[in-house]
This record gives C-alpha cells, sequence and structure tokens, in this order.
C-alpha cells in the first residue's frame, strides 16, 4: 500500500494542521542549513538548465529538522509534481512499480523512512535509480524471463533519521548527500518570528529567544512550543507573547531552561540514580523510562548526546558531569567516566 493522501494531509500525528501554514514552501523561507541550500540552488539551477531530473537526494537528521519540509521545497523549486511514501509502507516490489510507472518525467518521488526498505524493494530500486528501469520477472522456473520496463526519469529524494542503518549500495546510488545539523539559537529565533508572524501572534524578540533557547536546536519544537506559548498569551497578555508570559509557559510546560523535557530528565535520571551514570546497554533503558528503543536512540538521544548530557561507548550509555550538576545529583566519588575507561 502506498501513501497517495494529498499534500496536505501528509501531517505527522504530532503536527497540527497549523504546521502547514508554518511550513516554508521555498529556499529562500528555508532558515539555516546555509551551505546546503547554496548547494541545492546551484544543483537545481543547473539541472534546469540541462533539462534534466535533479539527481537523487538523500537528506539525514533526527526528528522535526526539515527533511520532508525540503523534499517538498525540491519540488516547488523545480516546478514538478511530487509523490511520497515511506519505507515501511512500501511492502511489496508492486507497491514500487506502481508509484514509479504513474510519475511524470522529472516528477520528485519522496520515500521517508528509506533505511526502513525490505530487502526486495530496496533490489528494485536499483535499476530504477540508476537505469531508469524496473527489471519485471515474468513467469515461474526454468522459463522465466526478465523484462526491463522503461521508466520516466525521476527525482529520488530519501529522508532517515538513522543513515548509519541505510545499506551501502543504496546509499552509493545517491547523487546528493546531506546531513542536516541542529539550528543555532539565532536560527531558530529567525524561525520562531517567521512562524509568529504567520500565525498572527506578535512577539518581543526576547520571547523569541527564550522560545528558540528552549527547542533543543529542532524547528519543530520551536514551533510546538511557540503554539503552547501562544495559548498562554491569548488567555493572558491579550495575545501578545511577552518575555514574561513565554517564561511562564515554557516553565509550565515543563521545558527546562536548556530546553530538556520531562522524558529527557527521566533519561538521565534514570542512568544516574538506577545504574550509576552507565555504561547501560540502551534495551535497559529503553525499558526503564517506558520508551521504545527505536524512539530513545532517534528522537532523545541525539539531542542529549550534541548537547553533552550522555554518551555512547561500545558497552552502553554514561552520563555526562553535566548531567550531574544540571540536575542537581553531586558527581559520584570516582566519575563513571575514569572506571568506564580504565577496564
Ligand atoms: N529550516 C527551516 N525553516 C523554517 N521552518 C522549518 C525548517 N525546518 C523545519 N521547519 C519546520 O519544522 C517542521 C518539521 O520539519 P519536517 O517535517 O520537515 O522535519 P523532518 O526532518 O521531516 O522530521 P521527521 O524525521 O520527524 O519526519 C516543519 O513543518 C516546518 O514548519
Ligand atoms: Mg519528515
Amino acid at each position: 500500500m502506498t501513501d497517495e493522501r494529498p499534500l496536505t494531509q501528509n501531517a505527522l500525528p504530532e503536527d497540527d494542521p497549523l504546521d502547514f501554514t508554518l511550513r516554508p514552501q521555498c529556499l529562500d523561507d528555508f532558515v539555516g542549513q546555509d551551505k546546503l541550500k547554496k548547494n541545492l540552488k546551484i544543483f537545481i539551477q543547473a539541472a534546469q538548465k540541462r533539462k534534466e531530473p535533479l539527481d537523487h537526494a538523500l537528506f539525514s537528521a533526527p526528528p522535526g529538522l526539515g527533511k520532508t519540509t525540503l523534499a517538498h521545497i525540491i519540488a516547488k523549486e523545480l516546478n514538478v509534481g511530487l509523490r511520497q511514501t515511506s519505507g515501511p509502507v512500501l511492502e511489496r516490489v508492486g507497491d514500487l512499480a506502481a508509484i514509479l510507472t504513474s510519475l511524470k518525467e522529472g516528477d520528485v518521488f519522496f520515500i521517508d523512512e528509506i533505511h526502513r526498505l525490505n530487502h526486495a524493494v530496496e533490489e528494485a530500486l536499483y535499476p530504477a535509480m540508476e537505469d531508469f528501469a524496473l527489471d519485471i520477472i515474468i513467469g515461474q522456473g526454468p522459463s522465466a524471463k526478465t523484462i526491463k520496463l522503461p521508466l520516466p526519469r525521476f527525482t529520488l529524494v530519501g529522508a532517515t533519521t538513522r543513515a548509519g542503518l541505510l545499506t551501502g549500495p543504496l546509499r552509493e546510488r545517491f547523487g546528493i548527500i546531506a546531513n542536516l545539523e541542529y539550528y543555532d539559537e539565532a536560527d531558530l529565533a529567525s524561525i520562531v518570528i517567521r512562524s509568529s508572524r504567520l500565525l498572527n501572534a506578535p512577539i518581543e524578540p526576547e520571547a523569541a529567544r527564550e522560545v528558540a533557547h528552549r527547542s533543543r536546536g529542532t524547528p519543530r519544537i520551536a514551533n510546538r512550543l511557540l503554539r503552547r506559548v501562544r495559548d498562554f498569551a491569548d488567555v493572558e497578555t491579550g495575545g501578545r507573547v511577552t518575555h514574561a508570559v513565554s517564561r511562564r509557559g515554557l516553565d509550565a510546560l515543563e521545558v527546562d531552561h536548556l530546553g530538556l523535557d520531562p522524558i529527557d530528565r527521566k533519561i538521565l535520571t534514570v542512568l544516574i540514580t538506577k545504574f550509576a551514570g552507565g555504561p547501560v546497554g540502551a534495551d535497559t533503558v529503553a525499558v526503564a523510562v517506558s520508551e521504545q528503543r527505536d524512539t530513545l536512540e532517534d528522537v532523545y538521544e541525539p539531542y542529549l548526546i550534541k548537547a553533552g548530557f550522555m554518551a555512547r561507548t561500545p558497552r552502553g550509555r554514561v552520563v555526562t558531569p553535566l548531567a550531574y550538576e544540571h540536575l542537581g545529583y553531586p558527581l559520584p566519588a570516582a566519575p563513571t567516566q575514569t572506571t568506564f575507561f580504565g577496564q
């Protein structure tokens, strides 16, 4: 089964419909990631000049950094159609063939969670990406024949939160490979200001910075926090998002001054109080905090690691002294790292 919902219904469960008003529609509205944006502009212009489809592109990044947004922007900038599906949804080669044969020349075919394609579908994708053809097997046994079904030339855009899980052969077939970085505070503040304009919610610059500061480097979180803070402003200050109301709102949401939410703090607390700071395996941590291992690894850990609260080591997760300090626990007499590396 493929995902054939119209563009406006492709929301993630946590994205409310408002997100579509907030989603940038062209590269110039896409904030940050400057190097990537500059390169993409050139690649898009060059493809248009040559009247060729854009090379296949792979975007990897933790959730909410703009992979889906970029896929849609690429189609818009190229002025072509976009078909969207995701790795686990493409169950059979037939599902893939049905989409590929319905594409128009130059269209963008977006596969989200591309690291979760099954083996058969991935194998079928190789010649489609390389030669714009599908190898179809007709019949069975000795009389079986393979025929090549030509396809319109298209651009595959793949998105993944786990670049490391992509197979080598699939990765090599992408001409453009980009890693989106967490956003810095200035970029996030621009995103918050842009979104508040679109939401008709006047915001003080300090309030925008406050929301940006607590957004874990992630535009989706910045927009979500802005919407909640706006609720507080509507009720308390007649709609104006002042610095004070933004702080009250964010505190009420239990997002702390470094952007950690209750689950982030639970992960670090469990590591400190139950496992003496680690090292401890990901499965054990996941059970201890009642989260899926995938969610732990894709959603929570990347930021906790990037912000310096924990580290992944070959023997498991360890917390850093910064985590002890932030959560107000005394550092153990022998730091966990020393115990760990000393063995
Ligand atoms: N660079 C950006 N500038 C402005 N807004 C952005 C930017 N990147 C993302 N956003 C906002 O954040 C939201 C989430 O982005 P998006 O859905 O593209 O993330 P994603 O990387 O596809 O996440 P996931 O891995 O969960 O699918 C978008 O709807 C958009 O409003
Ligand atoms: Mg996405």
